[in-house]
């Protein structure tokens, strides 16, 4: 994709801007109607344009054509709430429906990020990312969701409008869930995997915050269930030690590396790379955030330091649409910032 040379072309400074609105999802209403707050919220426009903008980059033109017969095939396959709510979605976008399956599918495959969990030294948990992506109109399509059932939060996370799978969120039953991109595959083999029934990676932590009951279930589910492209899963819990980063073939676990603070090692990195082999040289995140923790230091770990951590290029660069934290035992802090990129033009 050459993102990771370009990281390096330009030394950028990361400003916070604003926190992304708020959207409440009624689990209780019928999938197909749970998305119509959207409109109140964006610009009907604005949403056909984010459509067209991220599925003319990703997916060749002709391929665009051809395959509108495969993808209203996929939709027979995909479990029913979710083929139900992007039906819902694309007709208050107003676009076709093959179109806004593609839209989910083709966020599947672009995300680069960093994701830390960190414990200070009283036992408390921090969970903090970065999520990368090549495509500046998503800083305006980014939303929080809070996903109510019978009248009271059972989840939240970040995602986009348009997008039903979550790539971070956590969970009133005492956990957070982040992922991280694994392999780089070709968005068609996606496509054909999904038809094997396998779960793209972002609706396995979406279904993992509905229905985990505790963090050692989430960790289970999301270390287990057939995927359709391998991934990171970093999980945090609300104890001591609830910390794990899961490395993700698609049929199951490749490794699991949880945290391991009574031997000095209270934070997990990950970024796009196994952590038991050498990053690239031209990306380095992973260094640049371990420098960052160790100068930090484990009796200074709050919500402000991991979010500095967070911000220090170039684990924030130029592509990072927004930073999340968050902290299973105090849900109501959970925060996203939508990135402001000042970019120092030197080569
Ligand atoms: C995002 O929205 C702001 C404010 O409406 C606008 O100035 C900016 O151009 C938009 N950015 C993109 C990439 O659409
Ligand atoms: C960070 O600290 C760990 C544990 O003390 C050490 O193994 C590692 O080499 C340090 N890395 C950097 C980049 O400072």
């Amino acid at each position: 994709m050459g993102i990771t040379e370009a990281w390096m072309l330009m030394t950028v400074l990361c400003a916070a801007s604003a926190s992304p609105p708020l959207l409440t999802v009624n689990l209780n209403t019928p999938p197909a109607e749970r998305w119509a707050p959207l409109v109140e919220l964006f610009d009907k426009q604005f949403l056909k344009q984010v459509a067209a903008d991220v599925i003319d980059s990703t997916v060749p033109k002709w391929v665009h054509h051809a395959i509108i017969p495969v993808v209203e095939a996929l939709a027979k396959y995909m479990p029913q709430h979710y083929a139900e709510e992007i039906k819902g979605m694309a007709s208050y976008y107003g676009s076709e429906t093959a179109d806004i399956v593609l839209l989910n599918f083709a966020y599947e495959v672009t995300a680069f990020c960093t994701s830390i969990i960190a414990q200070d030294s009283k036992g408390n948990l921090y969970h903090g990312r970065n999520l990368d992506y090549p495509f500046e109109i998503l800083k305006n399509a980014t939303v929080d969701v809070s996903f109510m059932k019978d009248g009271k939060e059972l989840y939240r996370g970040t995602t986009f409008a348009g997008y039903v799978g979550l790539w971070t969120g956590q969970s009133s039953r005492g956990f957070t869930v982040s992922g991280d991109q694994r392999s780089k595959g070709h968005w068609w083999e996606n496509v054909i995997a999904a038809a094997l029934k396998n779960a793209p990676a972002s609706w396995l932590v979406r279904q993992t915050l509905e229905e985990a009951e505790d963090f050692e279930e989430a960790v289970m589910r999301l270390a287990k269930v057939p995927l359709i492209a391998d991934v990171y899963y970093i999980v945090g819990g609300v104890h001591p030690g609830e910390g794990v980063v899961v490395t993700r073939d698609r049929r199951g676990p490749a490794d699991i590396w949880p945290l391991d603070p009574t031997n000095g090692a209270w934070y997990r990195v990950e970024t796009n790379y196994d952590h038991w082999l050498p990053t690239p040289p031209e990306d380095p995140r992973r260094a640049a955030a371990v420098k960052a923790l160790n100068a930090t230091g484990q009796d200074n770990i709050n919500y402000d330091t991991l979010y500095q951590v967070l911000s220090i290029p170039p684990v924030c660069n130029r592509f990072t649409i927004y930073t999340t934290m968050m902290s299973a035992a105090e849900p109501e802090q959970y925060k996203t910032v939508v990135k402001e990129c000042i970019q120092h033009g030197i080569q």
